[in-house]
């Protein structure tokens, strides 16, 4: 086309190619009505900025490099081939091997985000800024350039971001005005072995937008258990399953030491105090050398009654950092802060999975957490203090031995952990089913027994919802 004449519409529906996924249905909806050519005309040059603002996020990223260290990296064109090949890809690795940090930046170098996010949900705040922080330093950039995150009150995406760090909860929130999810080219569900509710509802309701959004990849990642589960329900019109890729490996190995409260001196079963056992294990993890002590607890009151009993050991050099889901996104984040001596955290299980604390060389565990359960007979929801899965346990230890070897206690016995449970309920399995009947309306997702759940929950239980 020529200065002076204006485009031919042909030549706008092919030009549409170049911008972003949502604009783009916009401009055709505006194109199929246009007729005169100074309407054209203006529909071309706004479609021109718009071609210009995708070429931006493309210019904006960088050359990808891998860490050689990482088993992701060494599955990097397999799993690249997988991602280009399949609509839907299910990735499992052990804790460690890379998912979360690499698959983003495989996605990136294949071409995506740039016509639309790469969504990457994280089941918390914590979680969703870290790792893009450590996604953006990766890249040589600062946050917010090519790498952003959105959760609870802090935003830092922009114009060229491609690569989107969120929690679940804020996809699901953005789904209700974005229907089709037009902003993203590609989504990533992390963690998604923990099948929390808002994990169960995303994998449904992607299950459904697959067929209208061809163009939609879907990536799956979790941590080794079941993946089979996952890629069955993405199965593909033809009931082929989605392809599965397993990262074998970690880097650095993790040293697992057993130190039950109850053991048996002197032919008797000696019950020791848990704070007792708690300060015991630190005592001996601060000698094996230099490092930060990760430490897990059911509760904010179990954390704070830990506090207390470390500040009475009055041991120098030490400083204690609490990390619970009520804290602010800075209190949070407090736990990355630079800091002289040694640091011991105490947290929730908040900080169990996706988490990097770079300082953290040692971990222990209590071996407890709260989990929701609803009773039947009492028609009550309640959080008890339970024993943690075989799965939990390995995602606690797994936060440290990430950037050097690393010790792991338990404050529990090997038959305990052997005896327990592979994995933790599905959250869905475990709610009072009016709640989620509610939430489902909430989140307009729908009947729920034509929801497309993974695993639906029995049409009994859905009636007395
Ligand atoms: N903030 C960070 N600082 C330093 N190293 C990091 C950081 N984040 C990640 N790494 C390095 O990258 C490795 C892989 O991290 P990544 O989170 O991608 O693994 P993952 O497979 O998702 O693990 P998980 O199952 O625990 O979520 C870590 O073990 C660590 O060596
Ligand atoms: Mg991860």
């Amino acid at each position: 086309m020529t200065k002076n004449e204006s485009p031919s519409r042909d030549e706008l529906f092919a030009a549409l190619e170049n911008v972003s996924l949502a604009e783009a249905r916009a401009f055709r909806r505006r194109l199929k009505k246009a007729r005169a050519p100074k309407a054209l005309q203006e529909i071309g040059t706004e479609i021109h900025a718009a071609a210009e603002r995708v070429a931006l996020t493309d210019a904006a990223v960088p050359a990808i490099t891998y860490p050689d260290a990482l088993p992701v990296t060494a599955r990097k064109d397999d799993i690249a081939e997988a991602i280009r090949d399949n609509q839907v890809v299910i990735i499992a690795g052990e804790t460690g091997s890379g998912k979360t940090t690499q698959i983003p930046k495989i996605c990136l170098e294949l071409g995506r985000g740039r016509r639309g996010f790469i969504g990457h949900t994280q089941p918390r705040r914590i979680a969703a800024r870290t790792v893009a922080e450590r996604i953006a330093a990766e890249l040589d950039q600062k946050i917010g350039e090519s790498v952003g995150y959105a959760i609870r009150f802090d935003d830092r995406v922009s114009e060229t971001t491609a690569v989107k760090l969120m929690t679940d909860g804020i996809l699901l929130a953005e789904m209700q005005r974005d229907r089709f999810l037009n902003k993203y080219d590609t989504i990533i569900i992390d963690e998604a072995h923990e099948r929390s509710l808002n994990i169960d509802f995303l994998l449904g309701y992607l299950k459904r937008l697959l067929p209208k959004r061809p163009d939609l990849k879907v990536i799956i990642t979790s941590a080794t258990i079941d993946p089979e589960s996952f890629a069955a329900h993405f199965a593909d019109a033809d009931g082929n399953p989605a392809p599965i890729i397993e990262v074998s490996g970690r880097t650095y190995p993790v040293e697992i030491r057993y130190r039950p409260l109850e053991f048996e001196a002197g032919g008797k079963v000696v019950d020791q105090d848990p704070l007792d056992g708690l300060t015991e294990a630190i005592e001996e993890l601060m000698r094996e050398g230099s490092g930060d002590i990760l430490c897990f607890f059911p509760s904010e009151r179990d954390i704070r009654d830990a506090m207390e009993a470390i500040e009475g050991k009055k041991w120098k050099n030490v400083e204690v950092t609490p990390l619970f889901g009520r804290l602010s996104n800075q209190e949070q984040h407090r736990v990355f802060s630079e800091h002289r001596g040694r640091r011991i955290v105490l947290a929730t299980n908040i900080a169990e999975t996706s988490l990097t604390v770079p300082g953290i060389r040692y971990v222990v565990d209590t071996g407890t957490a709260r989990i929701s359960r609803y009773s039947t007979r009492t028609k009550v929801q309640r959080l008890p203090i339970e024993p943690i899965s075989q799965a939990s346990a390995n995602q606690r230890s797994g936060r440290c031995g990430r950037v050097a070897d690393g010790i792991a206690i338990r404050l529990y016995s090997e038959q305990d952990f052997e005896s327990r449970p592979e994995f933790t309920d599905p959250e869905i399995l475990r709610t009072n089913l009016a709640s989620v009947i509610l939430q489902m309306v909430s989140l307009k997702l729908g009947d729920i027994e034509q929801f497309p759940f993974i695993q639906p929950p029995e049409h009994k239980a859905i009636r007395d919802g």
